[in-house]
């Protein structure tokens, strides 16, 4: 049971890392780059973090959505997704396939440009929304986390 141990430990390493930044981007690094304090350029002062803490993030999902996989597979959990008990189990699959697709999708292939372009036009709108976002992305997360933690103890808080 080695292998599932480490798949584990690699699971929370990565979901430390990803939405550690997460918290730290929409708590912290977001209000002070809206306020200016990072210099009146704000779309330049956003780069220059966002793109340090993208390669972290998409790194971390890969790790996260291998090892979850690689657990379900091994220990066979497939018919948790059947039941609301295991809700927790839905959450995390999605929380995975909003962060896969905005990171490796939306973000360099869409979001890009449109935001850049809103950015200079109405930076504060922009950022405003953008900041929203994060909040949303944040608290969904946050939530999975203490339901995964919690219900692979056997507390479904659901039942
Ligand atoms: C494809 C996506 C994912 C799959 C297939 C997956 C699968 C799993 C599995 C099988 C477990 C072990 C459950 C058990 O021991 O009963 C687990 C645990 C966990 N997962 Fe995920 N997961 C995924 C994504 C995520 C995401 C996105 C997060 C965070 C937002 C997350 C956070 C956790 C946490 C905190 C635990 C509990 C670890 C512990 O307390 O030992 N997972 N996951």
């Amino acid at each position: 049971m080695h292998d599932i141990v480490i798949a584990r430990a690699l699971h929370v390493l990565a979901v430390v890392i990803w939405i550690g930044g997460v918290a730290m981007a929409t708590t912290v690094a977001l209000p002070a780059i809206r306020r200016g304090d990072l210099g009146p350029d704000r779309l330049r002062a956003f780069h220059a973090i966002q793109r340090r803490f993208v390669w972290q993030a998409r790194g971390a999902v890969i790790i996260v959505g291998a090892s979850g996989l690689y657990m379900a597979a091994r220990l066979d959990l497939w018919e948790r997704f059947r039941t609301v008990e295991f809700w927790w189990m839905h959450a995390m699959v999605c929380v995975w396939l909003i962060f896969a697709l905005l990171l490796f999708v939306i973000e360099p292939f869409i979001m890009h440009r449109r935001f850049a372009r809103l950015a200079a036009q109405s930076p504060v709108t922009a950022f405003a929304r953008l900041h929203r976002a994060h909040w949303v992305l944040l608290v969904l997360s946050l939530i999975t986390v203490f339901g995964a933690v919690a219900g692979s103890q056997g507390w479904s808080l659901l039942r």
